[in-house]
């Protein structure tokens, strides 16, 4: 059985106080009031880390945003996967588009950072999607499948296990236009046949495949109901905890 997954991502957001206070009503209310089996994953900037790692426990563990490709050395303003194990970090988001368009993250790129991570024994989640333009001229699927083929099928099937995915259209992202349960759906099955081409249905059928992208706690019942999305990445909704939770219990 694959593991559902919510992650919050919550970007460049929150000075110390307002995300230890978040995370502190994030853990309590997910104590309280989530009993479905998902994991919760708060992907905070990285100053938030190890206080947060503090305020945290259960189901609820601890995500980072990015991190460099090299162990460590003279890369002034980097952060290694040493760092983020020390820091109680399980998992780390990569290949998001806001890093692959204002950051210039290539696949090739990635799939360095992808290995790193996996040596550090921390679990990469892999954001692919493509723009409005790319869906437009039907690229989508072709785009999508690549972005994994160059950044993941090197791994060997034992190392991928440890990767999840999220799928997210980047027109959707902070647009409030969401992928419709279709749309989503669609992709999502046509990542996991890919997943299978490479690696077997044994391991596409246990790799979670996270839905991004103006998901909240409206759309997301229907969205998570979907035989191949299992669980969320999201964006603007995690910064509140009510709205948060409620994404979270989308999950039966
Ligand atoms: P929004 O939920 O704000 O659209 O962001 C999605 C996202 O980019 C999560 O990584």
């Amino acid at each position: 059985m694959r593991k559902k997954i919510v992650a919050g991502n919550w970007k460049m957001n929150n000075d110390l106080e307002a995300g230890y206070k978040l995370a502190t009503e994030v853990n309590n209310i997910v104590k309280d009031e989530v009993t479905s089996n998902v994991e919760v994953v708060l992907c905070t900037p990285f100053i938030h880390l190890t206080g947060v790692s503090k305020l945290i426990s259960g189901k609820v563990k601890l995500g980072a945003q990015n991190c460099y490709t090299k162990k460590s050395g003279a890369y002034t303003g980097e952060i290694s996967v040493e760092m983020l194990k020390s820091a109680g970090v399980s998992y780390v988001i990569l290949g998001h588009s806001e890093r692959r368009e204002y950051f210039g993250e290539t696949n090739a790129m990635l799939a360095e950072k992808v290995n790193i991570v996996l040596e550090g024994g921390l679990k990469p989640i892999f954001c692919c999607g493509e723009t409005l333009k790319q869906r437009e001229d039907g690229i989508h699927f072709d785009l999508v499948r690549n972005q994994l083929t160059e950044s993941l099928f090197h791994l060997s099937a034992e190392a991928f296990a440890n990767v999840v995915i999220a799928y997210e259209p980047i027109w959707a992202i902070g647009t409030g236009v969401t992928a419709t349960t279709e749309q989503a759906q669609e992709m999502h099955a046509i990542l996991r046949k890919h997943i299978a081409s490479k690696y077997g249905e044994g391991v596409a059928n246990d790799t979670t495949i996270q839905y991004g992208g103006s998901c909240n706690p409206t759309n997301a019942p229907e969205l998570f109901a979907c035989p191949d999305i299992d669980g969320g990445l999201i964006g603007g909704a995690s910064l509140e905890a009510r709205k948060f939770i409620d994404v979270i219990k989308a999950i039966k």
